[in-house]
């Protein structure tokens, strides 16, 4: 069974601390308001990633596993189970921004894109405009 659950309001302050320990943004967190999933594991939150939604499409955010617990599949699972949360919700196209996960996010399906062909919507999202470095690459997947 996968141990991938959604998060709750408890889970934010820990959620952060695992994004920032992997130097991922987080200060557009209480605006965007993005629905994360998470893993605990004895007692503490190793993993989580989220969905902030805008129509049909939405943006895959926020993914990190911590440090010690990578290369279990963890980050496989949060995948997934965003894929299945953003298809029941009916979106249609996911896209992510990334600097380092490129491969990984390949292995599973998205493809790399120029940030402008990103639905508006997106681009106009504080992650897009200032929160990730321009040099980070930007990837879509086709759920639909
Ligand atoms: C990217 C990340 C979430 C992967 O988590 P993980 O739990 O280690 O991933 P998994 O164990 O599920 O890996 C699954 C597979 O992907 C591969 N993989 C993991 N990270 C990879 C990367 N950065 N590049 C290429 N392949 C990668 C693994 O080797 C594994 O392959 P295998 O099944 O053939 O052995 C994790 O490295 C992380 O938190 N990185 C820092 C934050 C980040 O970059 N987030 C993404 C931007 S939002």
């Amino acid at each position: 069974m996968s141990p991938v659950r959604a998060a709750s309001a408890e889970d934010l302050s820990e959620i952060r601390a695992l994004l920032e320990s992997a130097g991922l943004p987080t200060g557009d967190l209480p605006s965007a308001q993005p629905e994360f999933v998470a893993v605990r594991e004895g007692g503490a939150l190793v993993a989580a990633g989220a969905l902030q939604r805008f129509g049909t499409s939405a943006l895959l955010r926020s993914m990190a596993v911590s440090a010690g617990h990578r290369g279990q599949g963890l980050g496989d699972a949060i995948v997934l189970a965003l894929e299945r949360a953003a298809r029941e919700a009916r979106v249609e196209r996911l896209i992510l921004l990334t600097e380092t996960a490129g491969p990984f996010f390949a292995r599973h399906g998205y493809q790399v894109i120029e940030r402008s062909e990103a639905p508006v919507e997106l681009q106009a999202s504080e992650e897009f405009r200032s929160l990730c470095p321009s040099s980070a690459i930007c990837m879509a997947k086709q759920l639909a």
